[in-house]
């Protein structure tokens, strides 16, 4: 928790790339977050400016575009529509959902590099790079293929290898082709500017390492610190391309910025246009505190690269924390567009119509804080029907059904119950317990949420009404309606100042919900939120005599046919109709006939697994132990993002059993695991189609 008091918020949401439809993950990972702190601040009284966009620069989209045919800026306008829609519907409040390819960017992100380049502090450098002559383009690193270097792989990016998670260069690769043309490329000298991250090192260390070391998420300091201790080096900042914000020099001329240096400018750009000529207090004033909510994939862009960037043009603040989340699975898979292995926003909105809350609920009460998390269907099921039914629907209603049934709808007066009986003592007794529960738990929602800890603060949220059932359940006001009238008056009134602040604290998770309540209390909460948020109290919002409005549930059970309908979606995996996966790659050509004695020399086996583990940095790389019949031996795999280490052990795998052997990561591989690689990326075992015994040959 940041120490210091500040005058006002800039809070940003990471600018969603303009290709795909938005799904749970990208929620659950920035938005629902940020979006919840928002809220919390604006109820507190804070100035905030809520910034968002589309980021519609890069080698994303022209692959995109590509795929489905169309050109750049018609691909983006369509998804950039889409995904602002979506946000809309969801509720998610941004002050304003901006785009990168709009002028006042251009200008901005031009501006920006001008100042820095004032000051000489950009590289110029002129390398080879590969330049398909058929389409006269130079090639960005994605959009060439060839062989891996390091495991043989046929189909290795520029950037990486997906099959062994080697990353490299193009340079690395064997035999490249551009995947645009299918041509080989040749090598062509280019200029570009560079970014001279290392010679912001000794500042990183003092500002990052040393300010933050307290305030920071410790996934967050943790990445950050591994990478600076790594050593920094410069970074290139232009891209030779068509698409993009065209570099502001006279020698620049057919090069356009870097998306990754023109998109977080796009946070300043989006101010611009929401806030006009007062932008300025939003990104330049000491007393305003800036908050990035990323995903974790986005760590080294919004704490190192960015700030320097910041730091560097000399005239912005610094974002005071980066409050990065880990990401989201779902059914125990990773979320993959390409395999259509997600739940989109639009989808949902559509299956679950006037059920904005249930997923917000969902998505905070797993929220990837500190680890990856999976969203299963029969997760939320659970969470809907025993948490918000039966809790928080199951309270609000008893108290107005109970309110109606003995008071006509109307608030009975609030007065201390004079303590004259036995029965009385003891509801005096369950009140002050109730109060001192409540008022502990409404210090601890907030300190949860200043805290960026929003499972946390959300469970305290629910505990307002876990603690209001009791109350009822304790204090049985429908048993002492028989007898004393002016108990269960004193009950009710509390029971309903309970659900009152409710309605006030689910505001910031729960905003649909919020409103239904005080639509059903019939009353503007507005000055109790102000006060019960300033000063994390309870408060008084309901006033006696005053008539409450006829009872509805807040949310009704999710059905067992609802969710079998969703996971059987998921298991078909079609593709969706907004995005248009395509194989990445053709099919690779055929390699030269070899001889039959060629293929002999190969010793292929049957081998079985007993025992699997993830290898420690590395997120490919599964560690097995194969039984290979005639022994026991380590075979380094990269299928981690395939299949787990635990569905591993017991499997059967096809494996080259004389290849010699090679050492990753220090750990010597006996072996490679035959797979098969679709054109969508994903690898899948070879095995046979029964039980074999290990060692068993293939020929
Ligand atoms: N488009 C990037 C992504 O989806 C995020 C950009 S965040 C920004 O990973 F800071 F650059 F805007
Ligand atoms: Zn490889």
């Amino acid at each position: 928790m940041s120490k210091k008091d500040f005058k006002r918020y800039t809070v940003t949401a990471a600018l969603p790339y303009a290709n795909g439809p938005i799904h749970i993950g990208h929620i659950a990972g920035a938005y629902l977050p940020a979006d919840t702190y928002v809220r919390y601040l604006r109820l507190k009284g804070e100035d905030v400016a809520f910034v968002c966009g589309s980021d519609e620069h890069g080698v994303a989209i022209t692959i995109g575009a590509k795929k489905e045919g169309v050109s750049p800026k018609a691909f983006v306008d369509k998804y950039h529509e889409l995904m602002k829609k979506a946000f809309q519907d969801f509720g998610i409040s941004f002050d304003i959902y901006s785009r990168t390819s709009n002028k006042i960017h251009y200008e901005t992100a031009q501006a920006f590099f001008k100042t820095i380049d004032a000051q000489n502090i950009f590289l110029e450098e002129t390398s080879d790079q590969y330049f398909d002559e058929q389409e006269g383009i130079f090639l960005a690193d994605r959009y060439i293929a060839g062989t891996c270097p390091n495991c043989g792989h046929t189909n290795a990016y520029g950037d990486q290898c997906e099959k062994c998670g080697t990353s490299l260069s193009p340079r690395q690769l064997i035999n490249p082709r551009s995947t645009v043309s299918g041509n080989t490329p040749v090598l062509k000298p280019t200029k570009h500017w560079y970014f001279p991250l290392d010679k912001f090192e000794g500042w990183l260390k003092e500002w990052l390492l040393e300010g933050h070391k307290d305030d920071w998420k410790t996934n967050v300091y943790g990445q950050c610190r591994s990478w600076i201790e790594q050593g920094l080096q410069p970074r290139s900042i232009t891209r030779d391309l068509e698409w993009g914000i065209p570099v502001p020099r006279e020698d620049g001329k057919g090069k356009v910025l870097y998306v990754w240096f023109d998109a977080p400018i796009g946070y300043i750009s989006a101010t611009k246009e929401l806030k006009g000529a007062d932008w300025e207090k939003y990104w330049k004033d000491k007393d305003t505190r800036l908050i990035h909510f990323i995903g974790k994939d986005n760590i080294v862009f919004h704490c190192i690269i960015f700030p320097a960037m910041l730091k560097a043009e000399g005239s912005f603040i610094l974002p005071d924390n980066v409050p990065a989340n880990e990401f989201l699975n779902l059914e125990g898979d990773k979320i993959s567009t390409s395999r259509n292995h997600a739940v989109w926003l639009h989808e949902y909105l559509q299956d679950f119509p006037g059920r904005r809350d249930e997923l917000r609920y969902m998505l905070t009460s797993i929220s990837p804080e500190t680890k990856d998390a999976d969203f299963t269907w029969k997760d939320y099921q659970q969470k809907v029907n025993s948490e918000l039914v039966a809790i928080l629907g199951n309270f609000v209603n008893r108290v107005m059904v109970l309110t109606w049934k003995f008071f006509e709808g109307k608030v009975p007066s609030a007065h201390e119950l004079p303590n004259t009986n036995e029965k009385r003592k003891r509801i005096l007794d369950l009140y002050n317990q109730a109060h001192t529960d409540l008022s502990k738990s409404v210090i601890d929602m907030a300190a949860a949420l200043d805290d960026f800890r929003f499972r946390e603060a959300q469970f305290h949220m629910m505990n307002l009404a876990r603690v209001g059932n009791k109350f009822l359940a304790d204090t049985e006001p429908w048993k002492l309606a028989k007898e004393d009238m002016e108990a269960v008056g004193c009950i009710m009134n509390y029971a309903l100042t309970v659900v009152g602040n409710i309605a006030i604290a689910c505001e910031p998770f729960l905003p649909d919900t919020a409103k239904n309540i005080s639509a059903q209390l019939n009353q503007d909460l507005t000055a109790a939120a102000v006060k019960f948020w300033k000063e994390k109290t309870l408060v008084e919002p309901v006033v006696p005599g005053h008539v409450l409005s006829a009872a509805s549930l807040l949310f009704k059970n999710v059905e067992d046919i609802e969710i079998e309908q969703q996971v059987e979606k998921l298991k078909k995996s079609k593709p969706s109709a907004m995005s248009t996966p395509v194989a990445e790659n053709p099919v690779p050509p055929l390699k030269p006939t070899i001889t039959f004695d060629d293929f002999a020399k190969l010793d292929i086996r049957i081998g079985t697994i007993k025992a699997a583990e993830k290898m420690e940095k590395s997120d490919k790389l599964l560690k097995l132990t194969v039984d290979s019949g005639v022994d026991v031996r380590t075979i380094l795999s990269g299928i981690a993002k395939y299949y787990t280490a635990e569905e591993m052990v017991g499997k059967q795998v096809t494996f080259i059993a004389n290849l010699a052997p090679r050492k990753m990561m220090g750990i010597e591989s006996q072996g490679m695991i035959l797979m098969a690689e679709d054109g969508d990326g994903k690898l899948r075992l070879l095995q046979p189609n029964e039980v074999v015994r290990p060692g068993s040959a293939v020929s």
